[in-house]
């Protein structure tokens, strides 16, 4: 007799993957928000005659080594740096600026009139320690002008970033600085250095390393007592040579023309090596959340030095700006931007009963998306209620009941999800009178509706009621009928 099997062990329910740390998804809660500051990014360039670029996800890491420095913390600590099966090093970029360059030189764009302006809108990666406003995966909306040397289009650059902002409903303030030249720069930094030097003794561990590595990065140290030391210390702006301090006035004279609210900030410097003359930071004006004070929604600057330093034509000149998408939505959000509640609702829902309007469904879809109006259903759903409540709960402006009767009518119900009446309406027609329905629910407010609605009760007309029709034998198609009854949802 054959031995019983020995009772199967139980399988081990391997845990589900989850996020990797640092990154997000972005659910379709949260889609509107990054469709508006797409929006405004993409008409903000279109009327400064910007054009987009899109660029790939992964370089050479020797472009990033390169222009961002060897020493800074984005190639350092921050960088997803790999060998690929072919053996190239190469990184998910870090940072767009140097993308950007790579590509203006790479395409020849100076031949093309200049300065060559571009924009992108693009994620980049830093393995950063992940905290509010700080992520692992960032979205940038980017701005390049290359091949100019001229100081308008430094304030050009600010102030795109400042109307940028405005349009989103979110106050800012700009702190400029200017960091020179690099030649007027080397004056300050041996400065900044005695400085420092002579107050080692408060320098936390990290920042002596800082301060070996490159003095500059001290003025970005967050390490607690820091921020009296840096009261103390030299200022850039008094060590700048002639043409610095000219370059850097102009831009500002430039801002003030442009009414381009702005703080000067002796000691802001940046955390990429490229930069030379004016630098500029994004803050949001009284942020709601202590989190939100300091920390910056964008930035960028001039960097004259790195298309030369990529093999390029000297003098091509560049000024840019990377505005944190994740950031500026925190932003709107804590300044009360919301999505219009109308923007939330659909327009038609469409409801079938029985097989063959089901099938009819597909095609009365694919006249209304024609008609360029947003369509839902719940073709999974049998009962006319059921499907009227996902009606309800998608806040759809109008609905549109299919039954038998009508399919072998050629007829429709049209509703109005905001009164309850309802009408007949020829299939063949229906695209034309939904669309008229929807354009004059779109031009009456909120407040509108509503008083309506407060009538409506006061008089003491209610709602029509859904009649749910059993699937029956043809009859002759009937009239159009029409109730103009209007009140509140059904
Ligand atoms: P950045 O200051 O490194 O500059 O980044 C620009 C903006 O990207 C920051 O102000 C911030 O809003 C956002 N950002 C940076 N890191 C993170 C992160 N870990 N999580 C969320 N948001 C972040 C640049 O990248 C330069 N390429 C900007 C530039 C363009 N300069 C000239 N042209």
């Amino acid at each position: 007799m054959p031995t019983p099997a020995a009772p199967a062990e139980p399988k081990k329910k391997s845990k589900t993957p989850e996020l990797v740390r640092g990154f997000r998804d972005v659910l379709p809660d949260e889609q509107w928000y990054w469709d508006r500051v797409e929006q405004v990014a993409a008409s903000i360039t279109k009327s400064y005659s910007f054009n987009r670029i899109r660029l790939p996800v992964l370089e050479s890491v020797a472009l990033f080594e390169r222009t961002a420095g060897k020493e800074s913390d984005v190639v350092t600590k921050e960088m997803y740096a790999f060998e690929d099966p072919g053996g190239d090093k190469v990184a998910l970029r870090p940072e767009g600026t140097a993308q950007v360059a790579r590509a203006y030189i790479e395409h020849g764009m100076v031949n093309q009139p200049q300065p060559v302006k571009l924009w992108y809108f693009e994620q980049f990666f830093r393995h950063d320690r992940p905290q509010f406003g700080r992520y692992r995966q960032l979205q940038q909306f980017g701005l390049e002008a290359l091949g100019s040397i001229d100081p308008i289009i430094d304030a050009q650059i600010m102030l795109m970033a400042h109307r940028f902002y405005r349009e989103l409903g979110v106050e800012v303030v700009l702190h400029v600085n200017s960091l020179g030249t690099p030649a007027s720069r080397k004056d300050y930094i041996a400065e900044l250095l005695n400085y420092f030097k002579q107050h080692k003794n408060k320098l936390s561990e990290l920042d002596k390393k800082r301060m070996l590595k490159n003095p500059l990065r001290l003025l970005d140290s967050k390490e607690p007592g820091m921020n009296e030391l840096k009261a103390g210390a030299p200022q850039i702006i008094d060590y700048l040579d002639a043409e610095s301090k000219a370059h850097f006035m102009k831009a500002l004279e430039y801002l003030d023309e442009a009414e381009v609210p702005y703080v000067l900030d002796p000691h802001l410097v940046r955390g990429l090596d490229y930069y030379t003359h004016s630098i500029f930071e994004v803050f949001m004006i009284n942020p709601k959340n202590d989190e939100m004070k300091g920390l910056a929604l964008g930035g960028g600057g001039r960097y004259d030095g790195l298309v030369p330093l990529l093999g390029g034509r000297e003098n091509t000149g560049g000024m840019g700006a990377g505005l944190g998408v994740d950031r500026t939505i925190l932003a709107m959000k804590q300044s009360g931007v919301f999505q219009p509640s109308e923007e939330k609702r659909v327009d038609i829902f469409f409801c079938q009963l029985g097989e063959a309007a089901r099938r009819k469904g597909l095609a009365v879809f694919e006249k209304i998306r024609v008609g360029g109006m947003s369509c839902a259903e719940a073709f999974g759903k049998g009962s006319l209620k059921a499907q009227l409540e996902v009606a309800d709960k998608l806040k759809a402006k109008m609905a549109l009941i299919l039954g038998q009767k009508e399919v072998l009518d050629g007829t429709i119900i049209v509703r109005d999800m905001d009164s309850g009446a309802q009408e007949i309406c020829d299939v063949e027609k229906v695209v034309g009178l939904l669309a008229r329905r929807v354009v004059a629910k779109n031009k009456m407010s909120l407040v509108e509706k509503t008083a309506l609605a407060a009538e409506n009760l006061e008089a003491g007309i209610l709602p029509e009621p859904v009649e749910i029709k059993k699937p029956q034998a043809p009859k002759p198609a009937a009239p159009i009928q029409k109730k103009r009854k209007l009140f509140g949802r059904h």
